[in-house]
């Protein structure tokens, strides 16, 4: 008797963690553009493109963020960067989060820039306006870390008629260097629709150093990720530094225009997950239909990330190790 309640005890213990760690597909189903993922102090914290306003969801499991808890951080009444709120990052530097995000006018979308807001020792505490990054067009900025070059601040930019990648050393978490435009969409892969390189995301394994992006125009089915690799040596913000390849993340099983990813890390960190969005538009689509979807990033022989294909929505999947 005793036994079988033992039996039972462990069997209710062994599905309760099973279905900790399983999820399925998408995250979030509306407003899910471009995603980003934090692990920290025991909860995932998600951001997206609302348009309007900064929202964070945490939950302790990427199951759990579908009804996670969630708030409004940020909604600004400054006429300049009130609107377009696009592509929120939040990132820790010197013992403080950061949110990192793109916002303009209300007009059109020539006003966007870089901004970032500060917060405290946790992502759930609350964050104060900062600083803009730059002073020209920029959308999609990101933290690129070195541990012999220091940090730098990566975003797309225009370099005469193309949406590029810039990069400049990011001097304090509010401030930029010398920007050098690092890498201009040329390849025909990056230039479906319009030459597009948006949505940079660093990316560490095995000593290697990555910089995932999202190449084509987002109103096309090719919008897609591609892949720098840094060298090993060479200055950062130098191209000649870098090796491109792609595209590594394409339309599959009814998602179009997998892109604008993050990476994290699992709770154990020994996993690397990659969470992006794509549409079920099969035109493709750059609106607030599309959604998020997490899978992990596997590895190759010659240690180069292998990112799968987009799997088919409401597959079970099994989770982030440590969950
Ligand atoms: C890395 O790139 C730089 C150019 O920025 C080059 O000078 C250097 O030789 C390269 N190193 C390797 C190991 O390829």
């Amino acid at each position: 008797m005793l036994f079988l309640k033992t039996l039972a005890t462990s069997l209710l213990a062994l599905s309760s963690f099973a279905s900790a760690a399983s999820f399925s597909n998408p995250l979030k189903q509306k407003d899910g553009s471009d995603p980003h993922i934090a692990w920290s102090g025991g909860y995932y914290y998600l951001m997206t493109t609302t348009w309007s306003n900064l929202q964070i969801t945490r939950a302790k499991t990427l199951e759990g963020l579908k009804t996670g808890e969630k708030k409004t951080v940020w909604t600004d009444t400054n006429a300049a960067r009130c609107c377009n709120v696009w592509a929120p990052e939040l990132h820790y530097l010197d013992g403080s989060w950061y949110i990192y995000y793109t916002a303009g006018t209300s007009a059109n979308l020539d006003g966007q820039r870089p901004h970032v807001l500060k917060g405290g020792a946790t992502p759930w505490d609350s964050f104060s306006y900062l600083s803009t990054l730059t002073t020209t067009w920029g959308i999609d900025g990101t933290i690129l870390r070195f541990s012999s070059w220091g940090n730098y601040f990566v975003w797309s930019c225009f370099s005469g008629s193309l949406q590029s990648l810039c990069i400049a050393p990011l001097t304090s978490p509010g401030k930029i260097g010398a920007t050098k435009v690092l890498s201009t969409p040329t390849a025909s892969w990056e230039t479906v629709g319009n030459p597009v390189m948006e949505g940079p995301a660093a990316l560490y394994h095995g000593g290697k150093t990555f910089l995932a992006y999202s190449a084509s125009f987002c109103w096309t089915t090719s919008y897609s990720l591609g892949l720098l690799t840094w060298n090993g040596s060479g200055d950062p913000t130098l191209s000649a530094s870098w090796k491109k390849s792609g595209p590594l993340l394409t339309s599959a099983n009814g998602n179009y225009g997998p892109g604008h990813n993050g990476f994290f890390q699992s709770p154990d960190g020994s996993q690397t997950w990659n969470v992006y969005h794509a549409t079920s538009n099969s035109n493709g689509a750059c609106d607030g239909n599309r959604y998020t979807m997490a899978q992990i990033v596997n590895w190759k022989s010659d240690g180069s990330p292998d990112f799968g294909t987009p799997g088919k929505l409401g597959t079970t999947l099994t989770g982030p190790s440590g969950e």
